[in-house]
């Protein structure tokens, strides 16, 4: 399960005033709860068995199957909503080296223009049996577009054009050139839902499928997701019982009392690529208008070192979202022994990390929520099910909290607007 414990909010943003507003715009919530007309066109992740239904991860099971018996290495070119999500998943899973299970492994490209990390991507792919996976909703993003045009030249040159050719997915928008291209040389090609915005992607085969071929349970996944759907959009129940309701509207409190950043910090680092998710899902859903609060992200014990001292005593313009995992699982225990030498950790003899990453993060807690609102999002276990029902809770917060500011979270006008500038600096 999931929860939001809110007894660390503090005096800024209280857990009454959550309620009192709770009831003041129930409207709001009832309104996404059924999903509001003005958006139908962007709201396609909202029932999550419209793009992840048992029969499409029949097929996303099944095209990942075959890609794993012809590749060990899956080269995810994408961008933002294109491949945090998968990634996400898989450094919280504890992939190592892109890596579950140390026989197939995910690579990233496509989210960079930098030469010396195309590079590495290059080296990474040497001596690896390959496929890859063009994800592009619009296909004229730069990155992804570059990417797929280095890579493609690079299967070519290892495999021919014919062998390369059945080493390559695209998943794109149904009647795009990147179908065209599928269509007239013979890759296969996977639906990008159009009604569903590339942040909004984590539960549909966007993402799925380098999950499934990484061997992430993505059943599991996706009925985590179903569970947290049935809770969070059950208008039978009281709006103040909904986490995810209560969680929008601490941001929107939050903002009225003049705060202007959210940091989510964690105390387990395999949720830094989770926080770039997040960061993204906020950032481009809110920040507009000269709205929003600055999603950032910290990663706990180490940034404790360095901007915890500004989290706590710094301008005082931010709340900070705790995210902490309950069930210790079976990693997740490591006991330090006993010293010969007198170190002056004595008091540590015979503890467990978990006990001691957990007496930081409640020391720390403890210390911010005297200046800051510090909500905590609690999840039981770091498991498929838990991160389908995070994926779900952050997409449908998002949803909220965006309508409750007065912004419309599906587009993104000023990244329109930048790259624009940069296709006229390129000459196309
Ligand atoms: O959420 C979004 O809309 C963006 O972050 C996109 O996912 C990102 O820009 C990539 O877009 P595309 O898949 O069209 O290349």
């Amino acid at each position: 399960m999931l929860r939001l414990n809110e007894n660390h909010l503090g005096a800024r943003v209280t857990s009454d005033e959550v309620s009192r507003a709770s009831g003041a715009h129930s409207d709001v919530l009832a309104r996404c709860q059924a999903g509001e007309e003005r958006h139908a066109g962007s709201l396609g992740w909202l029932h999550v068995d419209d793009w992840a239904s048992d029969e499409r991860l029949d097929r996303i099971e099944e095209l990942a199957g075959r890609l794993r018996e012809a590749a060990d290495t899956f080269a995810l070119i994408g961008v933002g909503g294109s491949n945090n999500a998968a990634r996400a998943a898989l450094c919280a899973l504890g992939a190592r080296d892109g890596s579950l299970d140390g026989t197939h492994r995910v690579v990233y490209a496509g989210n960079t223009l930098s030469a010396f990390e195309l590079r590495r991507v290059l080296e990474d792919l040497e001596g690896r049996n390959v496929v890859i996976d063009c994800v592009a909703k619009n296909f004229e993003t730069l990155e992804p577009g570059s990417s797929f045009r280095l890579l493609r030249q690079w299967l070519v040159g290892r495999y021919g054009p014919e062998g390369a050719a059945r080493r390559i997915v695209c998943c794109g928008t149904p009647g795009s050139h990147l179908d065209d291209l599928c269509h007239e040389h013979g890759y296969e090609f996977t639906t990008f839902p159009e009604p569903v915005g590339g942040r909004y992607t984590a539960l549909t085969e966007v993402h799925l499928l380098p999950m499934a071929f990484a061997g992430v349970d993505v059943r599991a996944l996706v009925a985590g997701a179903r569970s947290e759907e049935a809770l969070l959009r059950d208008r039978t129940a009281d709006p103040a019982d909904n986490p995810a309701w209560r969680y929008a509207l601490v941001r929107r409190l939050a903002w009225d009392a003049g705060l202007r950043v959210e940091l989510l910090s964690f105390f387990e680092p395999r949720f830094r690529w989770f926080s770039k998710w997040y960061e993204q899902l906020f950032g481009e859903s809110e920040g507009k208008d000269g709205l929003g609060l600055f999603p950032a992200s910290a990663e706990y014990s180490e940034e404790l070192h360095s901007l915890g001292q500004y989290v706590q005593d710094g301008t005082h313009q931010l709340m900070e979202t705790f995210l902490d995992v309950m069930e210790p699982g079976p990693l997740d225990s490591l006991v330090l022994g006993g010293s010969d030498i007198d170190d002056r950790f004595g008091y540590l003899d015979g503890c467990d990390f978990w006990e001691i990453n957990k007496a930081s993060f409640t020391a720390s807690r403890a210390a911010h929520a005297r200046t800051l609102p510090c909500p905590t999002i609690e999840l039981d276990r770091v498991d498929e099910e838990h991160l389908g029902r995070l994926f779900y809770f952050f997409m449908f917060s998002c949803y909220l909290s965006a309508e409750l500011l007065g912004v419309n979270p599906f587009d993104q006008p000023g990244v329109e607007a930048y790259k624009q500038l940069m296709f006229r600096t390129l000459g196309r």
